[in-house]
């Protein structure tokens, strides 16, 4: 069987073709995910396959994404694909960080060693792939900051138009700049990310364009692969748990879905469990995952955060979130401004850095570590979303002191390092560093 949309709600389970430009299921409303029959080859003779493609030349093999094709079979073999070398992002040692945490060990999957900087690539690879088998000539998204930058640069190396919404005054704006770079028509629109998105996806329908963000089932495709090419790097080891930042809600559904068929299909023997670490402005899953009632979202009306890459009240996957997560036997986690910021500044001093939505990765671990919920001896994986070089102004301003949090507060410099100035005078500087020991 080809591969085909189904949709995500259990009672309705309704299936589609790929060929249909929908995005929620037009009988249910559900979310949508690509399904696949499971694949014929044995799982050994999968892994060694892919093992083999990194030294390999062809631009596929060289992607991080469609190396691991046969894990993502939705296109058909003449397809044609853009790729940027998205993915082959490395899996850190970080002992700093560990121990800040709590932990006796713990490794950084760095999704910031992308081609645009997140890991939004490994999904719009595929998204871009669709969109050009699907003959769209102009895509969009909404989006505070990463999507856009990632969007625009795969529809420009494709050839498409892409139209990126974005909050006004809320992205960072190295990844405003992307987008202005990389060729997009970027609208800067009044309103915050939610209220964007439930009027694109209006715009897009009735003016025929392709919508690229992760409610697009095909983006999630794209994003399970930094699940597949984490294992591949860990020989097939599975860590007990996975931490990643939770915003719209994505990469969760992804990284579920990913870990579900690599166990369906005997790739990995057992499941990790998924840790979702939200802002504490910006937290609607960490309350749905404490609620009695599970069976709706309350959205937050105005959330608020400095990591505006996780600044989302009524994120769109939360029923995929929800079954990912509690499949896993995983939790959701709420960290403060401050928290965030000092676990951003321990992993800049490990050396790998990272954007502040990252960040709060540690921040939780530090938490579930000293609630027991995580345990010192676990092996912990925790995926940074984001590149050092996303958000320059938050890390200047935290380094000397003038960081604000949105309510107004100050967030302490804990662990500030602020440039010094100092007169163009031989002695007066080498006095100055003698002074420092
Ligand atoms: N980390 C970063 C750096 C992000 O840019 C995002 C989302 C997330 C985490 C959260 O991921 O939405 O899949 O739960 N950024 C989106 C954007 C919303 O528009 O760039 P999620």
């Amino acid at each position: 069987m080809p591969a085909q949309l189904a949709c995500f709600n259990e009672r309705c389970r309704a299936r589609f073709s790929i060929a249909e430009v929908i995005y929620n299921c037009p009988k249910c409303g559900g979310l949508l995910e690509a399904v696949y029959d499971p694949p014929t080859r044995p799982a050994a003779e999968m892994k060694s396959v892919w093992r083999a493609r990194r030294t390999s030349n062809a631009p596929l093999d060289q992607s991080g994404v469609w190396r691991y094709r046969e894990f993502i079979p939705f296109l058909p073999d003449d397809a044609r694909v853009v790729s940027l070398r998205e993915g082959n992002t490395p899996v850190l040692d970080a002992p700093r960080a560990a121990e800040y945490g709590g932990l006796d060990r713990l490794a950084f999957k760095h999704q910031g060693f992308n081609p645009t900087g997140s890991f939004k690539d490994n999904g719009m690879t595929c998204g871009a792939a669709q969109a050009i088998a699907l003959e769209m000539k102009r895509v969009a998204c909404v989006s505070t900051g990463n999507t856009s930058a990632s969007m625009a640069a795969y529809a420009s190396a494709a050839g498409l138009q892409p139209i990126v919404f974005l909050p006004h005054g809320n992205i960072a704006f190295g990844k405003l700049a992307q987008a202005l770079e990389y060729g997009a028509l970027t609208l800067q629109i009044e309103g915050n990310f939610d209220q964007i998105l439930a009027l694109v996806r209006d715009l897009a329908e009735s003016l025929g364009i392709y919508l690229l963000n992760s409610i697009n089932p095909f983006r999630i495709e794209g994003q399970k692969t930094i699940m597949v090419e984490l294992m591949d790097q860990r020989d097939w080891r599975v860590p007990d748990w996975i931490v990643l930042p939770g915003g719209n809600l994505g990469n969760t559904s992804a990284f579920g879905k990913a870990l579900r068929e690599m166990k369906e299909w005997g790739l990995i023997p057992r499941l990790p469990h998924l840790a979702v670490i939200q802002a504490e402005g910006s937290a609607p899953f960490y309350d749905l995952m404490r609620a009695d009632d599970r069976s709706h979202l309350t959205p937050v009306e105005d959330p608020h955060t400095l990591a505006t890459a996780i600044k989302i009240g009524a994120p769109v996957s939360w029923p995929k979130a929800l079954h990912e997560v509690t499949t896993s036997g995983g939790v959701a986690e709420k960290v403060t401004e401050q928290e965030i910021a000092d676990a951003k500044a321990v992993i800049g001093r490990c050396g790998i850095g990272c954007e502040p939505a990252s960040a709060a990765t540690l921040a939780g671990i530090r938490k579930l570590t000293s609630a027991g919920t995580i345990r010192r001896d676990a092996d912990v994986v925790a995926v940074l979303t984001g590149n050092v070089l996303k958000d320059q102004d938050y890390i200047y301003q935290y380094h000397t002191g003038k960081l604000w949090g949105p309510d107004g507060h100050p967030i302490a410099s804990n662990l500030g390092n602020a440039p010094r100035v100092l007169p163009l005078d031989f002695s007066g500087i080498e006095r100055f560093l003698k002074g420092l020991g």
